[in-house]
């Protein structure tokens, strides 16, 4: 029997941040309302594309592994914001890691970082895979009005990735449940793609919007019951969990789900406070702190759920290995950045606030 296990992992956070301060110089919010209201204390803002955090974020986790990138047979790259649709942004992963083999971009907005560990361990069970790298990158301040601080607030870029490979030694990704509500669909949006009108100025005006207090609530179901259907599936109790990795979207949503589920809140991995929501890269990139900070021992058993856009939602549960520290450190670096996060965004904020 074949178990699929993460073995590497690696994020990259790009260096210039905006903090709640910084947004309040330009649109009408304020610390003392972003702050208790989301748990959000700063973002980070990217000088560079979205394959470009999510190469650094990849070479990181092969190093963690002890592989190379033409060791891996498998990339699935999980982003609602690539640089380009055609071709996909896994491809240059691919081509910065020098990787031969198999390698897609999908889109389950923020839960497709599950949606892609899950489809990982189902490929590597399978017997198809025997490495499979999965992505989650970001770069959502393209899609912001910075004029809306309803969405300016809570979103960030940056990236995160694992290694999960295929091992004899029972753990790993235990199960997964996904889901989606396509009556949600409209809740919560974009509008960037095919249905814009090419030839009209006035449909490049896109931009995140979503109505909160909904989506606030169906957040909280959706993982809520996803987590209780994987847990029942892998008849694992929920006292045996020790770290729940929820999606960063808002404090007070994991709050409430913690709360809802009866789990301590100290067993919650919560990061939001230094990113904001970087969608599908909250999970990887929070599995990175975590083991930075040393709490995840060997074999511990981590439930992580994720809801986003579609409406999206997932829960993977999984055994870390034997293993809780790199097997090396990669020197792949972002180039250098000269701006502030202000300096990054002032155009966009000039465009949009005027
Ligand atoms: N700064 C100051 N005031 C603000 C801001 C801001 N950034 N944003 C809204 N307000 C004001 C509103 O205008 C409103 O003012 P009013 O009472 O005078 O009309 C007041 O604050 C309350 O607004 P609400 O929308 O009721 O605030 P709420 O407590 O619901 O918090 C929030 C809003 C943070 C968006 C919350 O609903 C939320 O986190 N929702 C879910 C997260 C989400 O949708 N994420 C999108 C991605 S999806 C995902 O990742 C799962």
């Amino acid at each position: 029997m074949q178990y699929a296990t993460i073995t590497g992992w690696g994020k990259c956070v790009p260096p210039a941040t905006l903090t709640n301060h910084d947004l309040a110089t330009f649109i009408d919010t304020s610390d003392e309302w972003i702050k208790p209201r989301t748990g959000i204390s700063q973002r980070h803002i990217s000088h560079v594309n979205t394959s470009e955090l999510a190469s650094v974020a990849a070479k990181r986790a092969l190093a963690a592994a002890g592989l190379e990138g033409s060791d891996i047979d498998l990339i699935i790259l999980a982003t609602a914001s690539p640089d380009t649709l055609i071709p996909n942004i896994a491809s240059t992963v691919q081509a910065n890691i020098g990787a031969s083999c198999g390698a897609f971009d999908i889109n389950a907005a923020c839960s497709g970082f599950l949606y892609g560990l899950g489809l990982a361990s189902s490929q590597i069970k399978s017997g198809q895979s025997k490495k499979v790298l999965v992505i989650g990158a970001e770069r959502l301040s393209f899609y912001l009005d910075w004029s809306r601080r309803e969405t300016a607030v809570l979103f960030g870029d940056g990236a995160g990735a694992v290694v999960v490979e295929a091992t004899d030694q029972p753990g790993g990704v235990l199960g997964y449940e996904l889901n989606n509500d396509p009556a949600g669909r409209d809740i919560l949006k974009a509008g960037f793609g095919t249905a814009m009108d090419r030839f009209n100025a006035a449909s490049l005006d896109f931009y995140i919007e979503f109505n909160g207090q909904e989506i606030f609530k169906r957040a909280i179901a959706g993982m809520g019951k996803l987590s209780t259907k994987v847990l029942e599936k892998c008849g694992v109790d929920k006292e045996e969990v020790d770290w729940v990795i929820p999606h960063q979207a808002n404090e007070r949503i994991i709050d409430t789900l913690i709360n809802r589920m009866k789990i301590p809140k100290e067993k919650a991995v919560v990061n939001i406070a230094n990113y904001g929501n970087t969608s599908a890269a909250t999970i990887p990139i929070a599995i990175c702190d975590a083991l930075e900070k040393g709490m995840i021992k060997p074999n511990q058993t981590i439930l992580s759920c994720a809801f986003g856009a579609g409406l999206t939602s997932a829960a993977v549960l999984f055994k870390w290995g034997d293993r809780v520290t790199p097997i090396n450190q990669s020197d792949a670096e972002l180039p250098p950045c000269e701006q502030t996060g202000i300096e990054l965004v002032a155009g966009a904020v000039k465009h949009f606030c005027g």
